[in-house]
């Protein structure tokens, strides 16, 4: 398995191109299985997740091109209804199939996703969602099976504020009979761009960016050609670094907005931000000021950067409170941090961070992938040498992180 080795201490300096959102390729790799045809997606970050997402479409019978960061996909023969536990359990993501198959073939059976490593994340909305739309589901030998089915729009309100469950809903409801109201909605970027996508290939999806929708259903879409906007947890990722090594990072092709609750706290943090159209300059303070974040759905701080940031504030001149909403046993990074000296009392979803003058290199292992995210900038603060353990965690959500973090001076090296 590979290693990550890591030898810190130096300022991070120089630009750095964001690369395309995983979690705007995923939703939108099923949607074509939506419309028969070829599908012509750019901007696709090349990483284990969206190839994991292309081996789900293959084996559904589409035929794909992956060629640098354009994806091709043709799904005019896919004739399969199935999507096994071996690939939905390395990535939940590919529950995205269901609503698109039950909608093209009136059927599905997509194995349940499981658990992750931060315990149980129910599916439940997902498919009260599709059952309030007319989808008879069962769950047999822990797959989801649809036999018949024949959507229909519905008015459905989230119990809570759900990403994956507003895409899966949206999928299906754009070609199901009549109109679906959605309310209490997701207004992540992610969920915005597969809307767009939808919209641009002939769906009719009404209050994009607000927490109702109104979709008509149409009888057919045309293939999609869509770029994938820029990740912007891989970007506040960067602005971490620049924050945790007092360096100086120039973001390029980001849109500044989609990460503002991130900058934000890195402002309280000490860290000097100067927003650009389609860049962001981030210049990390001598030592980050202590901070307190609470995790919210967009546009709130970003469950995916609580992490990142209770590495920031492991070095700050004080006491951090972080605390997440929304998985509340999110924590797995804070043993490893620990590893490397810093200090923090879990109290339920709470974490309390006592700021230290420095961090050591240790070896440590990763468990999530933001969790090595957190790990991996550490240790580019950290004295000495620091060897993560797992990265294939990394490597499902960050594109050429090695290479990137190398170009901007650090001493980071994959131990294969
Ligand atoms: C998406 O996951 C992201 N993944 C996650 O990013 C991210 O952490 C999460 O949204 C929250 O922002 C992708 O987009 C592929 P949710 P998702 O449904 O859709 C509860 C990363 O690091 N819930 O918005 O699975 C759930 O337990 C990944 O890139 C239900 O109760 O998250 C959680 O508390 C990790 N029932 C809350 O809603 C459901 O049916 C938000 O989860 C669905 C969700």
């Amino acid at each position: 398995m590979d290693r990550l080795r890591i030898t810190g201490g130096r300022r991070l300096e120089g630009d750095v191109a964001i690369s395309g959102a995983k979690n705007a390729a995923l939703p939108i790799m099923a949607a074509t299985l939506l419309a028969p045809g070829v599908h012509r997606l750019r901007n696709v970050p090349r990483l284990r997740d969206t190839q994991t997402f292309a081996r789900v479409l293959e084996l559904l019978g589409a035929r794909l091109s992956f060629e640098g960061n354009e994806m091709t996909i043709d799904t005019s023969q896919v004739a399969s209804v199935e999507a096994p536990y071996e690939l939905v359990k390395t990535m939940r993501a590919s529950i995205y199939v269901l609503a698109p198959l039950l909608a093209r073939f009136g059927e599905a059976r997509v194995s349940l996703p499981g658990g992750c490593a931060w315990g149980p994340r129910p599916v439940n909305l997902h498919l009260a969602g599709l059952q309030a739309m007319g989808a008879k589901l069962d769950i047999e030998h822990g797959y989801i099976v649809g036999r018949g089915v024949k959507l229909r729009g519905a008015t459905f309100s989230f119990d809570v504020v759900s990403v994956g469950a507003t895409a899966q809903l949206m999928l299906a409801a754009v070609l199901a009979e009549g109109t679906a109201v959605l309310e209490n909605v997701a207004i992540e970027p992610d969920v915005t761009a597969l809307g767009e996508a939808l919209n641009d290939c002939g769906a009719r999806i009404e209050g994009l960016g607000t927490r109702r929708l109104t979709i008509r259903g149409v009888s057919a879409l045309r293939p999609i050609d869509a770029t994938i906007i820029p990740d912007r947890i891989e970007a506040a990722t960067f602005a971490a670094a620049a924050a945790m090594t007092g360096g100086r990072i120039r973001l390029r092709g980001v849109v500044p907005e989609h990460f503002e609750a991130s900058l934000h706290k890195l402002e309280e943090a000490g860290c000097a931000v100067e927003r650009g159209a389609e860049t962001v300059a981030v210049a990390g303070p001598p030592r980050p000021a202590p901070v307190n974040v609470a995790t919210q759905p967009y546009p709130g701080f970003p469950t995916d950067m609580q992490a990142q940031m209770i590495a920031v504030c492991a070095l700050a001149s004080g006491t951090s409170v972080i605390e997440d909403t929304i998985y509340l046993d999110r924590f797995t990074h804070v043993p490893e941090l620990a590893r490397m000296g810093a200090r923090i009392e879990l109290r339920g979803n709470v974490a309390v961070v006592k700021g230290v003058p420095r961090l050591s290199g240790a070896q440590v292992m990763a468990t999530d992938l933001r969790a090595s995210a957190s790990l991996v900038i550490a240790a580019l603060a950290a004295e000495g040498e620091t060897v993560i353990d797992r990265i294939y965690h990394l490597d499902r959500g960050y594109e050429a992180l090695e290479k990137k973090l190398a170009a901007l001076g650090a001493r980071v090296e994959r131990l294969s």
